[in-house]
């Protein structure tokens, strides 16, 4: 299994492209199964995650086209065709290795009446139940049934709108509902939704391919079901999470770093936690360029739903705490197991104390370089942010979680001056 090397302690500066969007993709490409015409998708990042669910499409009788092949290359361009769909199956194989195929529920239902997914199980970062997704499908008119690991979903009449209010806001059953929505009869309600800038991005190409959506971007969606759906080109939007990892990255080596095309607009409170570190992120016509004011400050922060702290920032800003002047306090509340990344920064000399939901971090002079591993790829990034700033050598394993979700990161991090390599094997 490839590793990463890091050789610690050099400031960051030049210029960084941002990718387009994991978790728009992972949404935008389920999208074609909705029409029998292409879809053609811009800016698509080159990662695992996005690979798994092309290859998922390509099982269910989904034609896809890549243009942009080329390794220098970056936003790739992806044609989808689904002319006609050959199987409503996600089997288990890739459920199991991406979550993610879960977004094939909603369209294949609103498409072919029928759709059965292998039920993901948990992960490293917590039970991750799918209830939502199953509720707001059922509320559609869809019978599920649960047989041997499987979700079966049928609609033989089709689905028709309805009234669905969300008890807690999820991203994925949000983007499964809406999709399923616009095919469906009549007029469908969605409150409480989900407002990341990725179901804006997923929201906004419906609306290319001909569905209409009144509230995007709102807590309430209004969704008018349409017979049929048509063909669309569409741009992935930049990565936020990947624009607030490397701003971190940058932010710890007091670097000086132009994020090429990432967007303000969508940092949501990650811009205000980093602030509170002492770290700006300035519009310029390029991007987004790092700049810290002074020293690292602690910070207080808790995660919650778009447009509040992410998650998915969580652990790539606690590395960037842990050497900050005073203490942090940063507290997890969307999912029950997202601290994998303490021990093992602890093991670079990090300060971390966890006691239920909440991370108390005291800040330290410095970081040391050792082996380390992650369990997810947020954690896994963390890792290597806190090997950035680290005295020393770190060797960070199981570089598979990182291809999933950042594009060729050594390359990026190595073109602003890290010292960072991919060693094919055990090293
Ligand atoms: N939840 C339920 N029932 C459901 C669905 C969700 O109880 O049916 C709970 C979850 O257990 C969690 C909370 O609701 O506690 C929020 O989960 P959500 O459904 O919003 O997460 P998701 O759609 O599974 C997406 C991202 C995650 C990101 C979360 C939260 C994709 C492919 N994944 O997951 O991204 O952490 O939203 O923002 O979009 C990552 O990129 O590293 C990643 C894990």
């Amino acid at each position: 299994m490839d590793q990463i090397r890091i050789r610690g302690g050099l400031r960051l500066q030049g210029r960084l492209q941002i990718s387009g969007a994991k978790n728009a993709a992972l949404a935008l490409m389920p999208a074609a199964l909705l029409t029998d015409e292409p879809l053609t998708l811009r800016n698509l990042p080159r990662l695992a995650d996005v690979d798994t669910c092309g290859h998922l499409l390509n099982q269910l009788g989904v034609s896809t086209h890549i243009e942009g092949a080329r390794p220098d290359s970056f936003g790739r361009v992806l044609t989808l065709r689904a002319g006609r769909i050959t199987s409503t199956t996600a089997p288990y194989d890739i459920v199991r290795r991406m979550r993610a195929s879960i977004l094939v529920l909603g369209p294949l239902l609103a498409r072919e009446g029928l759709a059965t997914v292998s039920r993901p199980g948990g992960c490293a970062i917590g039970n991750r139940p799918i209830d939502l997704h199953l509720k707001g499908l059922e509320a559609l008119g869809a019978t599920i049934e649960l047989d041997r690991g499987y979700v079966r979903a049928t609609a033989s009449r089709g689905l028709s709108g309805a009234r669905i209010t969300f008890p807690t806001v999820s991203v994925g059953a949000t983007e499964n509902v809406l999709m399923a929505a616009v095919l469906a009869k009549g007029m469908t309600v969605i409150e409480n939704a989900a407002r990341e800038p990725e179901i804006v991005d997923l929201a906004r190409c419906l609306v290319a391919m001909g569905a209409r959506i009144d509230g995007i971007g709102t807590e309430r969606l209004e969704v008018e079901g349409v017979s049929r759906l048509h063909g669309a080109t569409y741009r992935v939007m930049p990565d936020r999470i990947e624009t607030g990892s490397y701003a971190c990255a940058a932010a710890i080596t007091g670097g000086d770093v132009l994020l090429v095309g990432a967007e303000r607009e969508t940092m949501g409170a990650t811009l205000q936690a980093l602030a509170e570190a002492g770290v700006e992120l300035l519009p310029e016509p390029e991007g987004l360029r790092v700049r810290r004011r002074n020293g690292l400050a602690g910070i207080s922060v808790q995660t919650a739903p778009y447009p509040g702290f992410p998650t998915d920032m969580q652990a790539q800003v606690m590395a960037l705490v842990t050497v900050a002047e005073g203490a942090s306090i940063l507290t997890e509340t969307i999912f029950e197991n997202r601290y994998m990344h303490v021990p093992e920064l602890a093991r670079m000399g990090a300060d971390i104390t966890v006691r239920g939901r909440s991370a108390f971090i005291r800040g330290v002079g410095r970081l040391t370089g050792a082996p380390v591993m992650a369990t997810d790829l947020r954690a896994s990034m963390s890792l290597v942010i806190a090997g950035l700033a680290a005295e020393g050598e770190t060797l960070v394993r199981r570089v598979y979680h990182l291809d999933r979700g950042y594009e060729r990161l050594e390359e990026k991090l190595a073109g602003v001056g890290a010292d960072i390599e991919r060693i094919a094997g055990d090293g």
